[in-house]
């Protein structure tokens, strides 16, 4: 009865598909809704929002919806609001008690969760600013004063460690020049910090990356080296100081470009096409491991300038007293996962939305899982459409949403997989 009455009230049609009507009514499991544009989940979401509301199983402060922008906020709210105030007024007309209704929609403008991600956190980080570890009278910053900053405290970064001595650095700039290696060092800054990972491990990962690439490009190499030989050889070079050559010295690559240089095609035993293919094979091949010492050398000085950058910018934003909106999700995150304050407000919220999942990054997931708690139980619900990615913005991956759809699709025991199919624009 209840959905019943609720299928009338969400939106200008009546009707919800069988798989919409599974979406919001079916609140015994968490679900990721993974469907085209105009299918119906921002509808979808919003109708199961109110449901909750409306069988009591939540109320206002213990439901957070995640929309993609504030404009999307405040539709969402609207559309909240409305369907509040026309039940109030079927409750008074049909003379059953609207004292419900009534307090809800004096409550919805104060009361409701309803924003987007960086404003949810700035709002948390701010009740919670000891817990947090922030300012408590910390001011938000501009996204574009904050990339201004981080560009100068590149720069910064940049020069302390030429002062170091630092020797990549150094090479670097000569090699790109020094906006060029600034802009890439910011980027890296920006990255990392969307993962949500301490920057030592993101130098970690990518110095095992590296080795186990050079590994594999050596032994994909030893495969192929008698053919080679061959080849180099049945065009006429002299093959012999090239073998004797250890593979990791940078004279090895060299010595092959000079022998490959003197082979030639010979008619019906080596072609010309076969001879490009072998200098193509080594060079990806050879790049791989010659350079791996020097590759992780400069991953440790990128890293290293990050992490002077990001006390630079620390200093530069005051001390903290303005932050950013990675810094505030970080910090939410880690009050989320680390302290007693973040428990309880795990425990307060009984229900997690989120529309546009497609473009929310590793960090933004993390703080999303700290809400609905693992397991997540019934309180997790995501709607997104691979296809509509932004891709990169704000380091948003696409993969983050598909993990999701194979969390859900994994563990039927508390999720489920939701596709609304049609569109209806
Ligand atoms: N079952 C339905 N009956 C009638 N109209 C519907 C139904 N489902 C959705 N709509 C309408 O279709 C339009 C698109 O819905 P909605 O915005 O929820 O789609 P969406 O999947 O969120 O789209 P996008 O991918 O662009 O965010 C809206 O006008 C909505 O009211
Ligand atoms: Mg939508």
């Amino acid at each position: 009865m209840l959905a019943m009455r609720l299928a009338k009230g969400v939106g200008k049609m009546s009707e919800w598909t069988p798989s919409q009507r599974r979406a919001v009514f079916d609140t015994d499991r968490s679900m990721v809704v993974a469907a085209g544009a105009g299918s119906g989940k921002t509808r979808v979401l919003v109708g199961r929002y109110l449901y909750l509301l409306e069988s009591g199983l939540a109320d206002l402060d213990e439901i957070v919806a995640i929309t993609f922008t504030e404009k999307a906020a405040t539709e969402m709210k609207g559309r909240v609001w409305s369907t509040i105030v026309q039940r109030q007024a079927e409750a008074e007309a049909c003379g059953e008690d609207a004292g419900r209704w009534r307090d809800l929609s004096r409550r919805l403008a104060s009361q409701a969760r309803i924003s987007t991600i960086d404003a949810f956190c700035s709002r948390l980080v701010r009740d919670y600013p000891l817990e947090a570890g922030v300012d408590p009278h910390f001011t938000v910053l501009d996204p574009l004063d904050a990339s201004r900053l981080i560009d100068q405290a590149a720069m910064e970064a940049i020069d302390a460690l030429i002062r170091e001595g630092d020797e990549n650095m150094a090479r670097l700039i000569a090699d790109f020049g020094v906006s060029r290696v600034a802009k890439g060092i910011a980027y890296v800054y920006g990255k990392m910090r969307t993962t949500g990972r301490p920057m030592q491990e993101f130098a970690r990962i990518s110095s095992e990356k590296i080795r186990r690439c050079a590994e594999e490009s050596k032994d994909g190499l030893a495969e192929e080296w008698d053919d080679i030989v061959d080849t180099l050889a049945a065009g006429g070079a002299d093959v012999g100081l090239l073998c004797a050559l250890d593979w990791d010295s940078p004279e090895f690559i060299e010595e092959f470009l000079k022998i490959h240089s003197t082979a030639q095609p010979v008619r019906s035993v080596v072609t010309a096409k076969e001879l490009d293919k072998i200098a193509k094979q080594v060079r990806e091949k050879a790049a791989n491991f010659v350079y791996a010492d020097m590759m992780v050398s400069t991953v440790e000085t990128v890293v290293r300038a990050c992490e002077v950058l990001d006390e630079t910018y620390l200093w530069l934003r005051g001390n903290g007293a303005s932050m950013d909106f990675a810094g505030l999700e970080l910090a939410a995150r880690d009050l989320l996962r680390d302290t007693d304050a973040g428990e309880r407000v795990r425990k307060q919220i009984k229900f997690v939305m989120v529309d546009e999942y497609q473009d929310t990054n590793s960090l933004q997931h993390e703080i999303v899982m700290e809400l609905a708690g693992d397991p997540p139980g019934n309180r997790l619900f995501i709607v997104g459409d691979v296809k509509q990615s932004i891709y990169g913005f704000r380091g948003a991956e696409v993969e983050v949403f598909k993990g999701a759809m194979d969390d859900a699709q994994m563990d039927g025991g508390y999720a489920g997989m939701e596709d609304l199919g049609q569109n209806f624009r």
